[in-house]
């Protein structure tokens, strides 16, 4: 190698190597907005207020995930936020009434997709379905945050087999290296905003799963693999999220209800960027 060529791998190695160190402490807040707002300048606004409201960013990654047909609007905006959507296709493409493919949304911009939401699942989707979703997903170069979480919490602790089983078969037959750049996001679904009768969450019952979710992950693609980002979503609001970032042992959150609210989700995002100071 001559000398130009050598100081140019040198650069190269040294900029993957500044990436990942950055992948590594980027905490990633991700808004969900579901089936909100009700008009494409309802969406545009809100979007807008939060590029407004928030700093430049250095340690936080910041995902909305709007209804599919807003993607597009959005994108021009800005690309301070990064785009994502609710639910994909497991199917690739063809007479699949109503569905989206995955490489519908990376064309339209996309970079992240929610799969088996605890909203879909109640709607019939199973493990089969969202392991498909995600297989479809990662097929086009789309991140899938895959939603797991118990219904209730029961004495004998059986809610813990139910997430390992939901983590199981949802990453069936998917390769070590592409469950390291999954994200898992871990959301109770009794502590969700739209449960009846919900209960808060604490950062304690956050973290006793994500360890435990951890071992799971490492029991399946070793300890030399890197580990996938994991998050917590459930209510969470201006007020509890940094004890979540802080005690929960998750790498960011996934925000439903106070997305919705310019203010509240850039305050979201400040504490979060505050913390890595
Ligand atoms: P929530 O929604 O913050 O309104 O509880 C989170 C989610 O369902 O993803």
């Amino acid at each position: 190698m001559d000398g130009v060529n050598q100081s140019n791998f040198l650069v190269f190695r040294l900029f993957e190597w500044y990436n990942a160190e950055v992948a590594k402490v980027k905490r990633i807040i991700v808004a969900n907005w579901k089936m909100n707002p009700s008009s494409v300048k309802e969406a545009g606004k809100l979007f807008s207020d939060v590029v407004k409201a928030i700093p430049s960013l250095k340690n936080t990654e910041v995902v909305i995930c709007p209804p599919f047909l807003y993607l597009e609007q959005l994108r021009k905006i800005s690309r301070k936020i990064i785009l994502g959507a609710q639910d994909v296709s497991s199917e690739e493409c063809g007479a699949f009434t109503g569905d989206v493919s995955a490489e519908m949304l990376f064309n339209m911009g996309a970079k992240y997709v929610i799969t088996g939401h605890s909203e879909r699942r109640a709607r019939g989707e199973g493990n089969s379905d969202v392991n498909k979703k995600i297989k479809s997903a990662l097929s086009v170069g789309l991140v899938p945050i895959l939603c797991v979480g118990e219904s209730a919490r029961d004495e004998s602790h059986g809610y813990f087999n139910l997430v390992k089983t939901q983590l199981e078969e949802c990453l069936n037959g998917i390769q070590k290296a592409s469950i390291s750049n999954i994200i898992i996001a871990y959301e109770p679904v009794w502590a969700i905003s739209s449960t009846v009768n919900r209960q808060d969450a604490i950062p304690a019952d956050c973290r006793e799963m994500v360890i435990f979710i951890r071992k799971i992950i490492s029991d399946k693609i070793g300890v030399q693999t890197k580990m996938p980002k994991i998050l917590y979503g459930g209510s969470v609001n201006d007020k509890d999220v940094e004890g979540f970032l802080k005690d929960g042992g998750v790498d960011g959150v996934l925000v439903g209800r106070a997305s919705l609210d310019a203010e509240k989700f850039s305050n979201i995002i400040k504490v979060c960027e505050a913390l890595n100071k």
